[in-house]
């Protein structure tokens, strides 16, 4: 969900945009484009890095104080020009761009339609404009007004800016679960998904709030609403934050930044898809290969580094829930040891950039020997999504930090969602289990909420102690084994200590001879099936001296009298500890890495998408 600015004032709009869109690129995008009014309604629009846009509009008229620029996030339509930002109406007389995701522009697309409307792109955006557009000749309105009514048709997550090429001294805004911050300077608003374009011309700014529009008119002063049609009065802030600090959302770092999303993520990956109110889950990506998945004979996920840990939690629930046989595979493995691959195999390749040459490779060898492939993918439009017969988008939105956060917990989120679609389906699990699981996982992003919230202090006070470690363990059972995996994988790759992940009980095959007052053991240990023998486990760690790190369910008090440090996460449903369990593990890592210095966001040898072998 990624960028956009718009400017209105005395000085040229083109320049302010451009720099703006420049600001806004580290938040990741493949495509941008602009529209600005000077008579006419000037719309440039390409696939790709600003440059292209910049090479694209020279020598064109680009003149004009009132426009609106935009970096594109796909989640709707593939990353090409006409997908792009900004979006016309059928008149072109009006002209949208949007961050977020309108759920329910199909039923709307399809009634357009039948009232004459003609759309150039497949996205979800542009049936917004049209809308607008149908109300505003309809009902006779003006544009504020016909914003407002078309956004109270309108299901989904949305920060738009609208402008008619009839009215050069109005910008509109509107905003509900993206962001959108107003600058109002010297004669000139600015209008961003954050303060990054803004603070360089005014430090006095407006957030708005989910639900509320703003009317911005040349030497007027900012009129609030809400979609609802009641004034608000503006609270304007003092920008105080530097440009590094104000890129990075007021975090040090885009991967605490990620950390810190992940409520809102896992949100977008629900986002129409968990129907809590119909007790259902619909994953449209899926829907004509869902027989195929329902009948498959076994199910292999394809995957490296994080994602195949996902994978693993995924063979977990897949296997408990729809009770089909899952292999997880690496990719670097699966493609080179010639698998016996049949017809009523489906593949499931997990990939956050979906250009991982190993998991590309792997499912292609797949697909040739006559497997399903299906894809859970973040980077829309990406190879591995191309390459796939179908798939679902998690929308986590962009991951700048190479260490995969915010994509691993949305990953699982889609996996969960899709095993409880087929064993509901299949009729693996009844009704009551069914709802009953679906009203824990819509429950998951305020937990995480309250996890972020509880245990950054204890994360960060367990780092200092144990920031100069040479080795750490991490150990867990079941669903939390993949997790162990997951939380060694996070320190390792941006701390440079060594760590291991480990079956709990299968440490005393081996691992046990490590243990002595220099190993720190992380233990993930909710009261959960197999409590009693991560007890055990945790146990014959103490007789050896080892120091315990628990992760505890809140108020378990049996670990806690013997582990040297404790960390609680709520209770939840066994099947979803992982994305609990995952978030304090994500922090200490975090934080052991900021204490040694290390390059949080880019760690030394790694890179944040792996395109070769
Ligand atoms: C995870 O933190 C690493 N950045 C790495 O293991 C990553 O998960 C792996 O390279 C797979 O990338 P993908 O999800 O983009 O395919
Ligand atoms: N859903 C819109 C699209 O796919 C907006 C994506 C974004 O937030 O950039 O075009």
């Amino acid at each position: 969900m990624c960028g956009i600015v718009a400017y209105l004032g005395d000085k040229q709009a083109y320049p302010i945009l451009i720099k703006g869109l420049h600001r806004l690129e580290y938040r990741g995008y493949d495509s941008s484009g602009i529209a600005i009014i000077n008579g006419n309604l000037n719309l440039y629009k390409r696939k790709g890095k600003v440059e292209e846009l910049e090479k694209f509009v020279k020598g064109k008229d680009v003149s004009g104080t009132i426009g609106i620029a935009h970096t594109r996030w796909a989640t709707h339509g593939e990353p090409n020009d006409e997908n792009a930002h900004p979006h016309f109406s059928q008149n072109k007389e009006l002209s949208i761009i949007h961050n977020g995701i309108i759920e329910n522009y199909n039923s709307l697309k399809e009634e357009l339609i039948t009232r004459g409307h003609v759309f150039n792109s497949d996205t979800d955006t542009e049936v917004l404009i049209h809308l607008i557009e149908d109300v505003q000749e309809n009902e006779n309105l003006d544009l504020a007004e016909s914003v407002r009514v078309a956004l109270n048709q309108v299901v989904g997550a949305y920060a738009i800016v609208v402008i008619s090429k009839n009215d050069n001294n109005t910008l509109i805004a509107a905003k509900k679960g993206s962001p959108l911050v107003i600058g109002s300077g010297d004669g000139e608003f600015l209008i961003a998904s954050d303060a990054t374009p803004i603070v360089e011309y005014t430090r006095k700014v407006v957030y708005l709030e989910d639900e509320e529009m703003a009317i911005l008119e040349r030497g007027k002063e900012i009129v609030l609403k809400s979609i609802s049609n009641i004034k608000h009065t503006p609270y304007f802030q003092e920008l105080t934050m530097n440009l590094d600090v104000l890129e990075k959302g007021g975090y040090e770092h885009f991967m605490l930044k990620e950390i810190f999303e992940q409520p809102h993520s896992i949100r977008e990956s629900m986002r129409g898809r968990l129907r809590l109110g119909q007790g259902i889950i619909s994953l449209g990506g899926i829907t004509e290969y869902k027989q195929k998945l329902m009948n498959a004979k076994r199910i292999i996920m394809i995957a490296c580094g994080t994602s195949w840990h996902a994978g693993l939690v995924g063979e977990y629930l897949f296997e408990e829930l729809t009770r089909i046989p899952v292999e997880v595979e690496y990719a670097s493995e699966f493609r080179y040891r010639k698998p016996v691959i049949n017809e009523d195999d489906v593949v499931i390749a997990i990939s956050q950039s979906g250009e991982t040459a190993d998991t590309l490779a792997a499912i292609k060898m797949a697909k040739e020997k006559g497997a399903t492939i299906l894809g859970i993918c973040n980077v829309v439009g990406s190879s591995i999504p191309r390459e796939t017969h179908a798939g679902s988008y998690t929308h986590a939105g962009p991951e700048i930090g190479v260490a995969s956060t915010k994509a691993f917990t949305s990953q699982v989120t889609l996996l969960t969602m899709m095993a409880l679609m087929i064993a509901h389906d299949k009729g693996t699990i009844t009704n009551s289990r069914h709802q009953q699981i679906i009203n824990a996982l819509n429950d998951i992003p305020e937990q995480i909420e309250d996890v972020l919230k509880t245990t950054d202090a204890i994360t960060k006070d367990i780092a200092a102690k144990f920031k100069d470690s040479r080795n750490f363990l991490y150990l867990g059972r079941g669903y939390n084994f993949p997790v162990a995996l997951e939380g060694a994988l996070k320190l390792k790759e941006i701390s440079y200590i060594h760590a291991e992940g480990y079956p709990a009980a299968e440490m005393k095959h081996g691992p046990i001879a490590l243990i002595d007052e220099e190993m720190p053991v992380v233990v993930i240990a909710p009261k959960k099936g197999n409590y009693d023998k991560v007890v055990s486990n945790i146990q014959e760690v103490k007789a050896r001296k080892g120091k315990i790190i628990a992760l505890v369910s809140k108020g378990d008090t049996e670990v806690r009298a013997v582990a040297d440090y404790v960390i609680e996460i709520p209770d939840v449903e066994e099947m979803l500890v992982p994305l609990v369990a995952t978030i304090p593990l994500q922090l200490l890592s975090y934080y052991i890495a900021v204490m040694r210095n290390c390059n949080v966001d880019q760690p030394r040898n790694l890179a944040k998408s792996v395109t070769v072998e």
